[in-house]
């Protein structure tokens, strides 16, 4: 049974433990379908729109491949090529290409905005970033952590730096498995409140523990993960320098990882900046599968797209 079929995925929450874990199985054995070269046509002749108002590196060739690898296709629109960039409104735009393609995946800045074209779509709507989640990356995160560790029972993941839309979706996902979360961000630059509250009442049932601190090295204490992301978000880019200065102190290098478990690994869901977030002795370092979990993009939204569209 695919309970996904159909529905939208805007956020993690809207997930249940067993579909997330469901997707991982998927996607570990798509990889391997893949890896052997053994086809895998289960979109055949279906399209995806993909929408891009900020640039995109991993999410665009990602989708657009996993699309072409599981038989159907993927159409870029970049905001400002559409008449979306000139006023065009959502509800519109959804409209519109919901009676042409089987999915629209979207990045945007404002979340409502996805919510607003998922409220508007009769075909799937996959959020591939917004200002507050970026859940297709914390899937592959996950199945990231899975691979190696071999389970989520117990482990712990610690995120270092910016309260971002990785760490909301680290948060959740954390949560949901059962894998305890420790945070640790500068004053001011801590998690949204209601999205922590939400992931630590997820956690009550799962048994993890979820928690916001400010001392980088008690978050990473016991990790099995150490987690990072840049500083300065897409959208950010005025407050550069001000988060250059408060941010020094949670930099990920060598004597940090040392709080963390000795078979620790390292994340980052990239681009990443060496200097700043990360020392490149770590993310270039033994303990770093930041394009392993690049990869694992690839897999787990081919998961995701056949749940949804197939
Ligand atoms: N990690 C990630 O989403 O990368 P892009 O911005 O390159 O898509
Ligand atoms: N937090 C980063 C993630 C990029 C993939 C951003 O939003 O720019």
């Amino acid at each position: 049974a695919n309970s996904l079929k159909g529905k939208h995925l805007l956020s993690l929450l809207e997930l249940s433990t067993d579909e997330i874990t469901q997707l991982i199985d998927v996607a570990i054995g798509l990889k391997k379908m893949q890896k052997q070269g053994e086809p895998h046509h289960y979109l055949k002749g279906k399209t995806m729109a993909m929408i891009f108002e900020k640039s995109s590196t991993r999410t665009r060739v990602s989708f657009e491949v996993g699309m072409n690898q599981l038989g159907g296709h993927a159409l870029f629109l970049s905001r400002d090529d559409i008449q979306l960039g000139r006023g065009e409104t959502v509800p519109d735009t959804a409209k519109v290409l919901s009676r042409y393609v089987d999915g629209i995946m979207i990045r945007a800045y404002e979340h409502t905005a996805v919510e607003e074209l998922a409220a508007n779509s009769s075909v799937p709507v996959i959020n591939a970033l917004t200002d507050d989640h970026h859940p297709c990356q914390a899937l592959a995160d996950l199945m990231t952590l899975y691979e190696v560790k071999g389970t989520f029972a117990g482990r712990k993941l610690a995120y270092v730096g910016d309260g971002n839309n990785v760490a909301h979706s680290l948060m959740i996902a954390c949560a949901k498995l059962g894998v305890d979360c420790s945070v640790a961000s500068p004053e001011g630059y801590e998690p949204k409140k209601e999205i922590t509250e939400l992931a630590m009442d997820i956690a009550k049932e799962t048994g993890a523990v979820i928690e916001v601190l400010h001392d980088p090295h008690a978050a990473v204490s016991g990790a099995d993960a150490v987690y990072t992301d840049v500083w300065t978000s897409m959208g950010w880019e005025e407050e550069q320098e001000i988060r250059l200065q408060a941010f020094q102190p949670y930099q990920v290098n060598s004597e940090l990882m040392s709080s963390a478990k000795s078979d620790a690994i390292f994340l980052h869901c990239l681009p990443a900046k060496r200097g700043e977030e990360v020392t490149a002795e770590v993310i270039d370092g033994p303990q770093s599968y930041v394009f392993d979990e690049a990869e694992n993009r690839l897999h787990v939204q081919k998961a995701l797209m056949v749940a949804l569209m197939g």
